[in-house]
């Protein structure tokens, strides 16, 4: 099983960014922790992450064809506005789990507002890293279940 995480805007700034809010570990941080996870759990896993709209939309209609068998994916803020990402989720026929490191129904208003989730599976927020790592287990046990 292939399972394919994307990251969207300034999440490759992760460890410098915001630190209070979004922890000290970098994105190369998250790929290991992933990769020990995944040799856990007999998955395959990679990892992209783009500051552009439609390198994400890409990675999306293309994850099929790779041999996705489903998505981990953080927006950024595009989780707040992108209707094109939202459409993106809706043109595939894969699960998508959101996640979010920070908890987004604790901060600005307009962060509590996700176009992106109605399309996914269901959304993690608020629980740093790990949070991805709880997305992973998920995912892995739904497709376990579709299949
Ligand atoms: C984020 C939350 C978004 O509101 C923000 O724009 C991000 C990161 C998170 O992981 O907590 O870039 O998706």
């Amino acid at each position: 099983m292939k399972i394919l995480v994307l990251n969207g805007p300034n999440l490759n700034m992760l460890g410098n960014r915001e630190p209070d809010i979004y922890g000290r570990d970098s994105l190369e941080q998250l790929e290991k922790n992933l990769h020990e996870l995944c040799q856990q759990e007999k998955v395959e896993v990679d990892l992209f992450q783009s500051n552009y709209e439609g390198a994400l939309l890409d990675e999306l209609h293309n994850a099929t064809k790779k041999g996705y068998a489903g998505i981990i994916m953080n927006p950024g803020a595009f989780t707040h506005y992108s209707i094109a990402l939202r459409d993106g989720i809706a043109a595939i026929d894969l699960p998508v789990i959101e996640v979010h490191i920070s908890n987004v129904h604790a901060r600005e208003e307009f962060r509590s507002k996700s176009v992106t989730a109605p399309v996914s599976i269901g959304q993690i927020t608020g629980l740093g890293l790990y949070g991805y790592e709880l997305a992973l287990l998920a995912l892995k046990q739904y497709i376990q279940g579709r299949g």
